[in-house]
């Protein structure tokens, strides 16, 4: 799944090139492009397909270019990610009846990749032989609230695969501090395992509308025909992601709490965690920058601009483009309302 607007990470992420597609921890590949990568450990690149807004399509091919147009899958409309999973399970399931999928979103980083593809492996083995919906796990630290939790029973019946109790969106913060407090929560990865048909028999029970739209007109073929199908039904499917409508849900899901070291970079924040600091805690990821006496900072910009930053601590500093942000670290949930604000005035 490629086709958010990582709107966190503004001013970075634009909508005309959303965080996906920048080279977030300055490794020089993209996060679609790590992301693509690391699936290359489970399979080979004619089984990767990406589905996003059909405005990146040329963008994905760039990032992506082992790919062929027809492993992209183009959505007409940004409706989240529940029409994006319904219509991804229809063109595979076009493409092969048994197909078991794996969905996967483009912003997290994974440290052991070996040990995320022995996961996803055993994952793709349980679910070829089951009706279950898998998720994978991961054990939390802080009652973060832009997550989902996983309640899962603690007796594993089956080589480290658990049955879940109840799965819960994006909690309020006294919930998600009670979820921490209990020991029977893990953050779900928002990254499943399934078959195409196990996922479309929960789409037919908890999301018909969606099911109904789109369970016409796909075809093991990239038709003109069929991109106008989904070009006038798509975008009438209700805006909502995966989370609520099926997972909180459906009764048949499993999870495997996963061993591999997971961050969601959702934030700035996040990428400040992940990054190496310097000996005054700062991150800098700029071309030249003089700091003093700034301490536990990000602070990004240019090639070609040097950034002076004195007597600050705990900031965000991000000069991108035709925007410069500066703003407390604690705060950085607001920069998706400042990005809104933002967009008004340009
Ligand atoms: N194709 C497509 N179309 N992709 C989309 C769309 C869409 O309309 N909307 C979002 N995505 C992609 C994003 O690019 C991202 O890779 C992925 O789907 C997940 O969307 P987010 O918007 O980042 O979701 P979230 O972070 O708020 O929540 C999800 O991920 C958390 C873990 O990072 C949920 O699954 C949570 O339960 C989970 O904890
Ligand atoms: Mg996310």
């Amino acid at each position: 799944m490629a086709g958010g607007v990582g709107s966190r990470f503004w001013p970075a992420s634009r909508e005309a090139r959303p965080k996906q597609f920048l080279d977030i921890m300055g490794d020089g590949r993209s996060l679609l492009r790590m992301t693509f990568e690391r699936f290359l450990k489970v399979t080979t690149a004619d089984k990767i397909f990406i589905v996003t807004n059909g405005k990146y399509q040329a963008q994905v091919l760039e990032h992506l270019p082992e790919l062929s147009d027809n492993q992209i899958l183009c959505e007409p409309s940004r409706n989240n990610t529940a029409p994006c999973v319904a219509y991804t399970a229809f063109k595979l399931q076009a493409l092969d009846p048994e197909a078991n999928i794996v969905i996967a979103p483009s912003d997290a980083l994974i440290v052991n990749e070996t040990l995320f593809a022995d996961n996803i492996n055993k994952a793709l083995a349980y679910t070829a032989e089951t009706d279950a919906l898998v998720t994978l796990g991961i054990a939390p630290d802080r009652p973060h609230t832009g997550y989902g939790y996983i309640q899962f029973l603690g007796e594993s019946g089956n080589d480290g695969i658990y049955p879940v109790k109840r799965f819960t969106e994006k909690p309020d913060s006294e919930t998600a501090k009670s979820f921490l407090q209990s020991g029977d929560y893990l953050w779900n990865a928002g990254i499943f395992v399934w078959r195409a048909e196990t996922v479309l028999k929960a789409y037919e029970q908890y999301a018909p509308e969606i099911y109904a739209l789109l369970s016409q007109g796909m075809t093991c073929y990239n038709t003109p025909e069929e991109q106008a199908f989904i070009d006038e039904f798509y975008p009438q499917t209700p805006s909502i992601s995966v989370d609520y409508a099926i997972m909180e849900n459906a009764k048949n899901i499993y999870t495997i709490p996963a061993q591999f070291g997971w961050s969601d970079l959702g934030a700035w924040g996040a990428l400040y965690q992940e990054s190496i600091k310097d000996e005054s805690g700062n991150v800098i990821n700029a071309g030249k920058a003089i700091t003093e006496d700034v301490h536990n900072s990000y602070i990004r910009g240019p090639e070609g601009k040097l950034i002076v930053v004195g007597g600050v601590d705990d900031l965000l500093i991000i000069d991108e483009g035709d925007v410069l942000v500066v703003y407390p670290k604690s705060r950085e949930q607001e920069i998706k309302a400042l990005r809104g604000k933002a967009e008004e005035m340009f």
